[in-house]
C-alpha cells in the first residue's frame, strides 16, 4: 500500500509530479495557450464584476490560500484577504454578493472551513471550493468547486494536496485573467508552460533528496530554528515551519526576512540553524543583504535557492539546495519539495511516527 516506500508521507512527497499533471489534466487547451475549467459554472459577466476576494482555510490549506493571494492579486488585479477560518467568521468581515470566497481544503470537511463556507453563502457571496475530496461536504455545499486530482492523502502531513492546491490556484487564476483580460495570451501562454515542466523539475529536485538528508539530521539536534523568506518565499516559508512542527516536535519560526531587524533577530545565537528562501528574483538583493545579517551573528544557513545562483549565494549560506529554474510566480511550486524532505527526514532521525503524529487527526471535524 505505500508503494515501497517506508511511509506514506514519503510515497505522498514523491507523487508530486503526477498530482501537478493529473491536476493540470483536461484543464489547458490543446495548443497550450488558455485554460478551460468546463466544471465552473460562474458566468463570466458575473467574475468580471467580482471587486474582492477572500479566500478562507486552516493549517496547510491556508498556506496554499497565502500563495493563492499572491497569484490572483497578480494576474487579476483584484483585492484579496486570506484568512484562517477559525479567526474569519469571528470578524465580521465585509462580504458582499460581488465577494468570491474560496475555500480551500484537502479534505473538505474541516468544520472551521465549513462553517466560513456557510457564512460567506449566508452574506450572498459566491463560494469556490478548491478541495481533493469528491462528494465531501465542502464540495457538495460550494456554488463552484475545483478538485484537485492529487489522490488520496492518507499521511497526517499534509504534502502532495497543498502542492496541488497551488496547482488550482494557478489555472483559476489564470482562467480570471483570461476572462477578464488582464493578461495578454503570450504571457498566459507563456506561464502555461511553465507550469507543464514543474512535474519534471520536482523530478529533478527528488533525485537530490540525500542533500536534504543531511541537512536534515543535523537540524534535528536543534530545539529551535527559523525559516526566512520574502514575498512568495515567506508564505513557503510558513509551510515548511509548519510541517517541521507537526512531525518533528522541533519549534521553528517563519519570518519575512526584512523584519528579523525588528526584534527577532535578538534571537539568532551561533549555531542557530536558519532556512533562508531565496527564489524571488525581483527580492534577490534585499533578502541576500537579510540572510548575510543571520549569517554575521553566526548562524547555520541552509540556501533555497534558484539553479545559476551557487557561487553568489555561498559566500552567504553554509549549505545550499538549487532548485530548478522557473517564473518566479511558480516557485512555490519547487521550492516546498525541499522543505517537505526536511521535516520528513528531521522526523525520521528523531524517531517519530512520521504518518500519525502525536495531537493530530488527518481531518479537523471539530471547530
Ligand atoms: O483537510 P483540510 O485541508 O481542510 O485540512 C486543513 C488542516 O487541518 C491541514 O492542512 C493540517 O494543517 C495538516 N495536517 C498540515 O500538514
Amino acid at each position: 500500500e505505500k508503494g515501497g516506500f517506508d511511509h506514506f508521507m514519503l510515497k505522498e512527497i514523491h507523487e508530486q509530479p503526477k498530482a501537478y499533471h493529473d491536476t493540470m489534466l483536461g484543464r489547458i487547451s490543446e495548443d497550450g495557450r488558455s485554460v478551460v475549467l468546463p466544471e465552473l459554472k460562474i458566468s463570466a459577466e458575473k467574475l468580471r464584476g467580482i471587486n474582492r476576494v477572500h479566500i478562507v482555510a486552516c493549517g496547510t490549506a491556508y498556506h496554499a490560500g497565502l500563495v493563492g493571494k499572491s497569484i490572483i492579486e497578480n494576474l487579476v488585479r483584484i483585492p484579496v484577504e486570506t484568512d484562517v477560518a477559525s479567526e474569519y467568521r469571528y470578524r465580521s468581515p465585509i462580504i458582499t454578493p460581488d465577494t468570491l470566497v474560496i475555500v480551500v481544503s484537502q479534505s473538505g470537511e474541516t468544520a472551521d472551513t465549513l462553517a466560513a463556507l456557510r457564512e460567506a453563502q449566508r452574506n450572498g457571496a459566491h463560494v469556490l471550493a478548491i478541495t481533493n475530496v469528491v462528494g465531501s461536504s465542502v464540495a457538495r455545499e460550494a456554488d463552484d468547486v475545483i478538485i484537485t486530482l492529487a489522490g488520496p492523502e492518507i499521511a497526517v502531513a499534509s504534502t502532495k494536496a497543498y502542492s496541488s492546491q497551488l496547482i488550482a490556484f494557478y489555472l483559476f487564476g489564470l482562467y480570471w485573467a483570461q476572462t477578464n483580460g488582464t493578461q495578454d495570451e503570450a504571457t498566459v501562454a507563456n506561464i502555461l508552460a511553465a507550469m507543464q515542466a514543474l512535474p519534471e523539475q520536482v523530478e529533478k529536485i527528488l533525485a537530490q533528496a540525500e542533500v536534504i538528508k543531511g541537512v536534515a539530521e543535523s537540524i534535528s539536534k536543534h530545539d529551535s530554528l527559523f525559516f526566512i523568506g520574502r514575498g512568495l518565499d515567506y508564505a513557503v516559508a510558513m509551510e515548511g515551519s509548519l510541517k517541521l512542527k507537526e512531525i518533528s516536535y522541533i519549534h521553528s519560526e517563519a519570518y519575512p526576512a526584512g523584519e528579523l531587524k525588528h526584534g527577532t533577530l535578538a534571537l539568532i545565537e551561533e549555531g542557530i540553524p536558519v532556512i533562508a528562501l531565496i527564489t524571488q528574483e525581483g527580492l534577490y538583493e534585499k533578502t541576500l543583504s537579510n540572510i548575510k545579517e543571520v549569517k554575521a551573528r553566526g548562524a547555520d544557513v541552509l540556501g533555497i535557492i534558484n539553479e545559476g545562483h551557487e557561487a553568489e549565494v555561498a559566500k552567504s549560506t553554509d549549505r545550499q539546495f538549487a532548485i530548478p529554474r522557473t517564473l518566479p510566480l511558480l516557485t512555490p511550486a519547487l521550492s516546498v519539495v525541499p522543505l517537505q524532505l526536511l521535516s520528513y527526514y528531521a522526523s525520521l532521525a528523531l524517531g517519530h511516527d512520521v504518518d500519525k503524529p502525536r495531537n493530530l487527526a488527518k481531518s479537523v471535524t471539530v471547530e
